[in-house]
């Protein structure tokens, strides 16, 4: 590790210097999480806080938990034990699209909320993610990417104060990931949800979030905020901190 690189390695994720609390209500706030699956203990003793506006990205090995701890905040899974604080129900995206083959774009967007959403809500939604005029169109002639952007404007449109993203653009190719990175960024900071993306492109991290935690043997390991290293010295720290070795 890079001698010059100073390690905010709270137990809690939360910022060091916590800007954020005191101007942002919290989006989400988990204390003493724990999850397991039989004898096998996934979630141990895990807090978190997340506040509205910020985006915060969970890298961590396969199987280390990090789908468990995002169906357990989206309310999808009950823990064993510990609390979760979350105002509202959040939305979620997943690697896979989900939309409703049967449903049309706008019918998709406004899914579980046709009254207050209603069908102009949802084409302003789709006019956000570089979709207008799409409203009467059906998913079957979108492209990966477009169907993705579906998928955001569907969790987008009832401006939840916590948006999940589980691996979202890990199915996509290089340079529509590039693109949706651009999207998802200039979404967020319009609406303003806290954001909690995982996913297993250090990359991507560094790309999109204002803190990275890397999760390991059930609790958040370490907590990085990008704007206080360089880029390079924190893509070794998070590279060595997930047990690889960059040369
Ligand atoms: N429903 C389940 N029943 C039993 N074990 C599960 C279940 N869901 C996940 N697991 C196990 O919990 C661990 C964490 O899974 P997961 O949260 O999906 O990991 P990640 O998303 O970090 O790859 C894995 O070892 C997985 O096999
Ligand atoms: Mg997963």
């Amino acid at each position: 590790m890079t001698a010059s690189l100073t390690l905010s390695r709270d137990a809690t994720g939360v910022p060091s210097a916590a800007r954020r609390a005191a101007q942002f209500p919290l989006a989400v706030s988990v204390r003493g999480l724990q999850r397991r699956y039989g004898e096998r203990v996934v979630i141990d003793a895990l807090d978190l806080d997340i506040h509205k506006g910020e985006f915060v990205a969970l890298l961590g090995e396969s199987g280390c938990g990090k789908t468990t701890l995002l169906r357990a905040l989206a309310g999808l899974d009950q823990p064993d034990e510990g609390q979760i604080r979350a105002p509202e129900r959040p939305s979620v995206v997943f690697q896979e699209h989900r939309l409703l083959p049967w449903a049309t774009l706008w019918e998709n967007v406004a899914l579980g909320h046709e009254t207050t959403v209603g069908r102009s809500g949802a084409a302003h939604a789709l006019a956000e993610v570089g979709l207008s005029g799409r409203e009467n169109d059906w998913p079957r002639n979108l492209s990966g990417g477009q169907a993705h952007r579906v998928a955001l404007a569907r969790a987008l449109v009832r401006d939840p104060a916590l948006l999940l993203l589980d691996e979202p653009f890990a199915a996509l190719d290089a340079l529509t990931r590039i693109k949706m990175h651009g999207l998802v960024k200039e979404l967020v900071a319009r609406h303003q949800p806290g954001v909690l993306i995982v996913t297993h492109d250090v990359d991507e991290a560094l790309t999109l979030a204002d803190r990275i935690l890397v999760m390991r043997a059930g609790r958040i390991a370490a907590s990085f905020q990008p704007e206080h290293h360089t880029f390079d010295a924190l893509r070794s720290a998070l590279l060595e901190e997930l047990g690889v070795h960059a040369h």
